[in-house]
């Protein structure tokens, strides 16, 4: 297996011709990347976020949806999500933060991860002040363009709670396809089991 030396940061624009196409299988490297998408910036995690992950990851809504295990969120447990979340090495995951463009603000969160063998899943969130507005539908739209374009991926999952109807507007707004429904298969924030919706996008799809 290769392993060139990791780039610096670079940024990508929405729709720029100058990408660098390859099989992650192939390099087992994801590079750290900036992504715009309109008042969007998507950016690597960094120590400074972790304040306010330790504020998002308390929101109900997240810590239902989103759940991380373990205790409650406090300052050591949300610089550690920050820092494993920064560090792309093992090629497994992109992980980004979603901000605004225009004040640098947290909005979100986007990560693909298990990224093996041109597969790889997709997870969000919002902090609440930034909802209503498509800012994780918008995210993942973008996130998933590069992990076709850039990345070479060929297929990437979404799963959510049948019953958090919000999350499948988002994929379905992002382009993802509904495939079926999968019974209890996953143990949710409030240690119940949900049946989940999965959704899929390949890179070959309109
Ligand atoms: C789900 C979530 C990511 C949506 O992100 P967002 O960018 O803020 O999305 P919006 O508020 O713009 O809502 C997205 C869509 O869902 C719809 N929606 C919002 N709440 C809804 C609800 N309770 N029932 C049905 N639809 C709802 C919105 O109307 C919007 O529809 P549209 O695209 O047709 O306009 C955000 O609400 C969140 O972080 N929730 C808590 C954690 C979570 O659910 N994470 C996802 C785990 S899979």
């Amino acid at each position: 297996m290769r392993h060139p030396p990791r780039a610096a940061l670079k940024e990508v624009a929405d729709n720029s011709a100058a990408r660098l196409v390859r099989d992650v299988s192939d390099s087992g490297l994801v590079e750290h990347v900036q992504l715009t998408a309109e008042d969007l910036l998507l950016r690597p995690w960094r120590d400074e976020d972790a304040p306010a992950v330790r504020e998002a990851l308390r929101d109900p809504a997240i810590a239902q949806w989103n759940p991380q295990g373990g205790g409650p969120i406090d300052d050591e447990i949300a610089l550690s999500w920050v820092r494993r979340r920064a560090d792309w090495s093992a090629g497994d995951h992109a992980s980004m933060a979603v901000t605004s463009a225009v004040d640098g603000g947290l909005l979100g969160s986007v990560s693909l991860h298990r990224i093996h063998d041109g597969d790889a899943s997709i997870g969000y969130w919002t902090v609440p002040a930034a909802r209503g507005r498509q800012v994780a539908g918008r995210a993942v739209l973008r996130l998933t363009d590069w992990a076709f374009v850039d990345l070479g991926l060929h297929r990437v999952e979404l799963c959510h709670a049948v019953a958090n109807p919000a999350s499948c507007r988002v994929a379905d707004r992002a382009g993802y396809r509904a495939e079926g429904t999968l019974r209890e298969s996953y143990r949710y924030g409030d240690g119940r089991r949900y049946d989940e919706h999965l959704h899929a996008r390949l890179a070959t799809d309109r």
